[in-house]
C-alpha cells in the first residue's frame, strides 16, 4: 500500500469460517505457539516460522481448534518481535513468507483456525511512520504518534509511567517534543484518536485477513485510547481499579490509578472501528487486556456481538493459589460470562507456567496431576481457553540466572521482578542436543534442564503423562457442545478443597469437579448422578459420590431440575 494513500476497505469474507461455523471460536481451544521458541527449522537458535510448517501435525493431535501464532513482522526484536517495522514483512529471524504460506494453508488443511498475534497500539520506533513522524512537527504523519510539549517545569508531560519501568515519554530533540509509549521507549504508541491512523492500522490488519488468516489475538487493548489533555493519573489509594500487574513487584506503576493512560478517552470508538473491520473481513477478535481490573471492564470490550469477539485477561494468572480465592475469582467471572466471552488463560509467553504459579503448593510427586487438573478446568469452565505451548508437557517455571536474561522487563527489575524469559526457553521435543529444538551451538535462550525429562516424545509414549492425557481430553472435549458453549454456574464455595460447577444447555446438566489439593476429597452426588466417562477423569461411583485423589477431576451428568 502506497504510504499517505486512504487504505482500501477490507474486502469480503476470508479465512475458512463458512456461515454454518461463523461462531466457531465460542468456547473455542486456543494454542498459543511462541514462534521463537518452538521449533528452529534453519539451525540459528531462534525458532521460527520453518519450525511451526514442521510440527503441525503436532498440534493438530492436540485435538485444539485453532492456531495463535506470536509476532513474526519484521522487527529489531527489542521487545522480541512486538516492537513491529513493517506489518507486511516476515522478519528474518522468522523465515519467510512462503513459509507463512506453508503454515497457513497447513493449518487449515487440518481443520483448525489460524489467528495472528496484531499490536495496534504501538510500531517499532524504526518503523517509517515514526521515523516520518518525528521529523518534524507539521509533516504529513506528524500526529500519528502521540505528542506533547515538555511541562513547564521541562519535564515529561504527565506522570504516565510505562509498565516496563521509568517515565512513559520520551524526548525527541528533532521535534523538541516528548512521544508517548506505554512499554519501551523503542515503542512508540500511534494515536488510535485520528480516525486517519486507525484507517492504516485496521488497513495492515487487512492485508493478512485478506490471505485468508481467520482472526487476530490485538496486542494491549488497554492502550487503545489515552487522554487528550494528558492529565496525570492519580495516585492509586482507595480506587476501585485494583493494578494487578506490576504492583508489588518494585514497579511503580503499580502505585498509580491508570485512569487517563489505560482503559482511557476514545477506547469505545477505537473498538467499534475495529468491530466493523471485523464484521467486514470476518476475522474475529480477541483482545489481550492487561494492567487492569478486567472483571470491572471486559463487558465493555467484549459483549455478544458488540466490540471484540472475546477478552482474554489475566485475571486467573494473578489468582491466588487457594481454593476460595479461586472459587471467588471464578465466581466474578460466571456472572460476567453470561454475555461476554472470556477466554480461560493460565499461562503465556508473558507470564509464569502454571503449575509453578496456580497449584505452586504441588509437590514434585503431585505435579503431573496438577498439571492435568489445570487442563481440565481451562478447558470445562465457560468462555473457551488459551493454552500456551509446554503447557500440554505441565512444564514447570525454569529458574534463569541472570547471564540468561533478555527480557528488557526484567533487567529493570532484577532480581525483585525476573521477568518472561523463563515462560520462553525452547520448547522440549526430545532429550537430544537442546532438546530437539534447534541444531545450533546455542540457543536464544537456554533449554532448561529440568525440561529435558518432560520432553514432548517421552510423554507420547507414556499413557499417563500430561501430555497423554491433554491429548485424550482436548480431542473428546472438542466434539461435547456443552463444554463449548453450554452456560456456567458455580457450585457452592464451602466444600474445600472442592471447586465445583456446573455446565448447563437446554435441560441437560453437566457437573465438573476438582480436588485443588494434595489430600483427598469426596464429590458427594445424589443417587442419580452419573458419571461422564471422560479420558483421564475419576468415574468410580460408590453410593454417595466420587472419591477425588490429589488434583483429581470428575464430570457426571446431574439430574434434571424440577
Ligand atoms: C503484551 C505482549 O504479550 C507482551 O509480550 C508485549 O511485551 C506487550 N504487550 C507490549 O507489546
Amino acid at each position: 500500500m502506497s504510504e499517505g494513500k486512504e487504505p482500501a476497505a477490507a474486502g469480503p469474507a476470508c479465512g475458512t469460517a463458512s456461515p454454518e461455523d461463523a461462531g466457531w471460536w465460542r468456547g473455542a481451544a486456543i494454542y498459543e505457539v511462541y514462534v521463537r521458541s518452538f521449533l528452529d527449522s534453519d539451525g540459528d537458535g531462534i525458532g521460527d516460522l520453518g519450525g511451526v510448517a514442521q510440527k503441525l501435525d503436532y498440534i493438530a493431535d492436540l485435538g485444539v481448534d485453532a492456531v495463535w501464532l506470536s509476532p513474526f513482522y519484521k522487527s529489531p526484536q527489542k521487545d522480541f518481535g512486538y516492537d513491529v517495522s513493517d506489518f507486511h514483512l516476515v522478519d528474518p529471524s522468522a523465515g519467510t513468507m512462503e513459509d507463512f504460506m506453508t503454515v497457513l494453508d497447513g493449518v487449515h488443511a487440518r481443520g483448525m483456525k489460524l489467528l495472528l498475534d496484531f499490536v495496534p497500539g504501538h510500531t517499532s520506533d524504526e518503523h517509517p511512520w515514526f521515523l516520518e513522524s518525528r521529523e518534524s512537527r507539521d509533516n504529513a504523519k506528524s500526529d500519528w504518534y502521540v505528542w506533547a510539549d515538555k511541562a513547564p517545569d521541562g519535564g515529561p508531560p504527565s506522570n504516565w509511567l510505562s509498565s516496563f519501568g521509568g517515565s512513559a515519554w520520551q524526548w525527541e530533540p528533532r521535534r523538541g517534543q516528548y512521544y508517548y509509549h506505554p512499554f519501551l521507549p523503542c515503542q512508540p504508541a500511534l494515536n488510535l484518536l485520528r480516525p486517519e491512523v486507525l484507517r492504516h492500522v485496521t488497513a495492515q490488519m487487512g492485508y493478512w485477513a485478506d490471505l485468508g488468516v481467520d482472526g487476530f489475538r490485538l496486542d494491549a487493548v488497554q492502550c487503545l485510547g489515552h487522554d487528550p489533555d494528558f492529565r496525570s493519573n492519580p495516585p492509586l489509594g482507595q480506587a476501585d481499579h485494583r493494578i494487578l500487574i506490576g504492583g508489588g513487584r518494585g514497579n511503580p506503576f503499580g502505585d498509580q490509578w491508570h485512569v487517563f493512560d489505560r482503559n482511557a478517552h476514545g477506547t469505545a470508538e477505537v473498538l467499534a472501528h475495529l468491530r466493523d473491520f471485523a464484521e467486514r473481513s470476518g476475522c474475529i477478535l480477541i483482545g489481550e487486556l492487561a494492567d487492569v481490573d478486567s472483571s470491572a471492564i471486559a463487558r465493555d470490550y467484549a459483549n455478544e456481538g458488540r466490540n471484540l469477539h472475546a477478552v482474554y485477561d489475566f485475571d486467573l494468572i494473578n489468582c491466588k493459589a487457594e481454593t476460595e480465592a479461586l472459587n471467588a475469582m471464578l465466581e466474578k467471572r460466571a456472572g460476567l460470562l453470561e454475555d461476554a466471552w472470556l477466554m480461560n488463560v493460565f499461562t503465556n509467553h508473558d507470564s509464569r507456567r502454571s503449575v509453578s504459579n496456580l497449584t505452586r503448593f504441588a509437590s514434585l510427586d503431585n505435579r503431573a496431576e496438577a498439571a492435568k487438573m489445570l487442563i481440565f478446568l481451562q478447558m470445562t469452565l465457560r468462555g473457551g481457553c488459551a493454552v500456551f505451548q509446554g503447557e500440554e508437557l505441565g512444564l514447570p517455571h525454569p529458574v534463569l540466572t541472570w547471564e540468561d536474561i533478555l527480557d528488557p522487563w526484567a533487567k529493570a527489575f532484577w532480581p525483585v521482578f525476573d521477568g518472561r524469559d523463563g515462560a520462553r526457553t525452547p520448547f522440549p521435543w526430545s532429550d537430544g542436543p537442546n532438546a530437539g529444538f534447534s541444531t545450533a551451538e546455542r540457543t536464544w535462550l537456554p533449554v532448561p534442564p529440568e525440561h529435558l525429562r518432560l520432553n514432548a516424545a517421552a510423554q507420547a509414549e507414556d499413557p499417563d503423562s500430561v501430555l497423554s492425557f491433554f491429548r485424550g481430553f482436548s480431542r473428546w472435549r472438542r466434539g461435547q457442545s456443552i463444554l463449548r458453549t453450554g452456560r456456567m454456574e458455580m457450585g457452592r464455595r464451602d466444600r474445600a478443597p472442592l471447586i465445583s460447577w456446573s455446565r448447563l444447555a437446554g435441560d441437560t446438566i453437566w457437573r465438573a469437579a476438582v480436588n485443588f489439593s494434595e489430600d483427598q476429597a469426596f464429590f458427594a452426588l445424589p443417587e442419580s448422578a452419573q458419571a461422564i466417562n471422560a479420558p483421564g477423569c475419576a468415574s468410580e461411583v460408590t453410593r454417595h459420590g466420587i472419591a477425588l485423589d490429589p488434583f483429581g477431576r470428575a464430570l457426571v451428568r446431574w439430574p434434571k431440575r424440577a
